[in-house]
């Protein structure tokens, strides 16, 4: 009896019951973050994470729901309920793990420099980036914003609600370059033919799914979940299917 009602309590008001229970699984993303996640020309979210997200909702047996929420209130947005999980291309930061707690890394990027090849015909070296004549343009609230500034402090950073309106800056020669995640640069030089990705990473990050804190069952849920999507090797042929070379 002490064993049941001690489980009991311990899995009371986990989040995956309460999803379970409501029969909606609700994920908070920002507008656009190809190939992770963006909109097709129907209005249908598409994208990585979103084929991952349906097989979650698939095992949960519940609808799949997308909140979308500036990336930079995203993480207020979790804590105030607005969504149940943050699955949204999130690099694990020692600063967001004191707001929520990460699951275990799912991809790993890093961040590259975007340059439109028909102003540049070489990147400068970093220490020249470093110059008040250079305009960066980034996604504001993201590690890109946060390498820009701690990299190039003198040079003039544009803040953009989202990658592709910090992109598109750069791909109408409005800004030098972007700083951008690596997976997502790949797809916008892809997009645009005059942007191009610097060669090196300038930051080593991982992505991870952010949930609100103290709630260990929904965070094994989803850790399980990772490592069967990894050990199975789906994590890959969706790598595969999305990521272009
Ligand atoms: N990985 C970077 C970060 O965590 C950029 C994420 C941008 N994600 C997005 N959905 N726009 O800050």
């Amino acid at each position: 009896v002490v064993v049941s009602i001690l489980l009991v309590s311990l899995t009371f008001g986990s989040l995956i019951d309460e999803i379970k229970e409501r029969g909606v699984l609700r994920v908070g993303q920002d507008a656009g973050y190809m190939p992770l996640y963006g909109t097709d020309m129907y209005g249908n979210r598409i994208g990585l994470e979103v084929d991952v997200l349906k097989i979650m909702a698939t095992l949960l047996g519940v609808r799949l729901e997308f909140v979308v929420v500036n990336w930079d209130g995203i993480i207020p947005a979790l804590l105030s309920e607005k969504f149940d999980i943050i699955w949204s291309g999130m690099t694990i930061t020692d600063e967001r793990a004191k707001k929520v707690d990460f699951s275990e890394p799912y991809l790993k990027i890093g961040q590259v420099l975007v340059y439109n090849n028909r102003k540049i015909s070489s990147v400068p070296s970093l220490e020249e980036l470093n110059n008040p004549s250079v305009r960066i343009a980034v996604q504001l609230g993201t590690t890109g914003d946060e390498a820009a500034r701690r990299l190039f402090p003198r040079a003039k950073i544009l803040t953009f609600d989202s990658m592709d309106e910090a992109a598109f800056q750069v791909a109408s020669g409005r800004a030098d370059f972007t700083v951008v995640d690596s997976i997502y640069a790949q797809y916008v030089a892809k997009k645009y033919d005059r942007l191009s990705v610097a060669d090196g990473f300038l930051t080593s990050e991982e992505l991870g799914v952010a949930i609100r804190k103290n709630d260990p069952e929904t965070l094994n849920w989803i850790n399980n979940f990772i490592e069967g999507l990894k050990s199975s090797g789906f994590m890959e042929l969706l790598e595969e299917k999305w990521f272009v070379e």
